[in-house]
């Protein structure tokens, strides 16, 4: 059987990773500025990581949520905490798609309503409704498309409003990124923000914050809208959640009713993937990871902010987009194939994304640079040469 060929890939096939590098199975080192789509928060093999899911599974990986699971308790615990969510309550599942599906349902039970608003350049997931509420004709199949689900502009204030004039009373949901990551790191307006709480609460529609990339520290707070003071209704998460352990969750406000059987899921919440997520939780709080992103970040844009062909940097904490004056494939194959640096892309294709472990040292965000001054001030030379020619 050959596997159904829907990823265009690198022909580099890692075999190990440790910390902030992963080897191929040809020995070389390759450091990694994008965490395999921002799925790495606390390192590869993370010392206390591995020791906790080797010690689960010694213990029992996995039964259904027909039983009790001390695991999901301490986890959402854990997570009230360190979010300062404490009053909200918990809903386990296995990817981001997955978390924003049984959000945007969640809210259409809530309240009743069917409509959902969704911004341009956003990214949501690839399961029914989250693809039906992601900006990007090419991966909603028929099936998905539906008129109910209204795109408006992102940070446009003015068209949200009109759209919530016209049809406010049948409107379900909002759902926004707390930072566009697919988009080309597109950081909301406050303005905006604040507007869109706003109106959900005007016309009693439930603002749902996708942090699925954004959160878990990313952008130097535990989620990005924080930032700006607004509590959504419902957070959903994934990403760097088990750091690489598949698992997602829906943060869900006090004032949402659970009733037997109004949400559910084989595998979400199981024990192996409770233990991945409680380890980076408590690594995220024992290694001060929100403050390291805010600060290696301050570094990065510091360091790398007058190199030549970059437009401007679009950034919080480790969520880094770096927009360049031209297409940045050749830049990211220079980093990958000549300094052996993983750096990723975005639907805007001028914008290299940058999204390193979150307790990315020092010395390894210099290597970066390094690299990155090199292949800026390369393509420079190479114009000035062309140019003389
Ligand atoms: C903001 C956002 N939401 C949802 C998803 C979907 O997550 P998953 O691939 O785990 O389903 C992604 C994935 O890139 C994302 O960036």
């Amino acid at each position: 059987m050959n596997l159904f060929n829907v990823y265009p890939l690198f022909n580099i096939n890692p075999v190990k990773a440790q910390g902030s590098f992963l080897w191929d199975d040809k020995g070389q080192q390759y450091l990694d500025f994008y965490g395999g789509h921002a799925v790495i928060s606390i390192g590869h093999n993370h010392p206390h990581y591995q020791k906790t899911l080797k010690e689960q599974l010694d213990k029992i990986s996995f039964y259904s949520n027909s039983v009790q699971n001390e695991l999901q308790t301490e986890l959402a615990e854990k997570l009230g905490r360190i979010s300062g969510y404490e009053d909200y309550s918990l809903f386990l599942c296995n990817s981001g798609a997955e978390a924003n599906e049984n959000a945007l349902k969640l809210a259409s039970f809530h309240n009743g309503k069917s409509k959902v608003v969704y911004f341009s350049g956003s990214f949501h997931g690839r399961t029914s409704a989250a693809v039906s509420v992601t900006d990007n004709p090419k991966i909603v199949a028929p099936v998905n498309y539906d008129e109910r689900f209204i795109r408006s502009e992102w940070n446009n204030t003015g068209q949200l409003e009109d759209i919530f004039e016209k049809e406010g009373t049948e409107i379900s949901s909002v759902i926004i990124e707390g930072i566009q990551g697919v988009g080309g790191v597109m950081i909301p307006d406050a303005a905006f923000l604040m507007r869109i709480k706003e109106l959900c609460q005007q016309y009693d529609a439930v603002l749902i914050l996708d942090e699925v990339q954004s959160g878990y520290g990313r952008s130097g707070y535990f989620f990005a809208h924080q930032e700006y003071g607004i509590q959504p209704d419902l957070i959903t998460t994934a990403k760097g959640m088990g750091n690489g352990f598949p698992i997602g969750g829906v943060l869900i406000h006090p004032e949402f009713q659970a009733t037997n059987g109004l949400l559910g899921t084989t595998f979400g919440g199981n024990h192996l993937a409770c233990a991945a997520a409680i380890a980076v939780l408590d690594v995220m709080k024992d290694e001060n990871l929100m403050e390291n992103a805010r600060i290696m970040g301050d570094y990065i844009e510091e360091k790398i902010k007058m190199l030549p062909h970059i437009r401007s940097i679009r950034r919080k904490g480790l969520m880094i987009g770096i927009e360049l004056d031209r297409d940045c494939a050749e830049v990211r194959s220079r980093l990958l194939y000549d300094h052996h640096i993983f750096t990723g892309n975005s639907n805007d294709k001028a914008v290299l994304r940058i999204l390193p472990a979150l307790n990315i040292k020092k010395e390894e965000t210099d290597l970066f640079i390094n690299a990155l001054k090199t292949v800026l001030e390369g393509l420079t030379t190479e114009a000035a040469k062309a140019l003389t020619h």
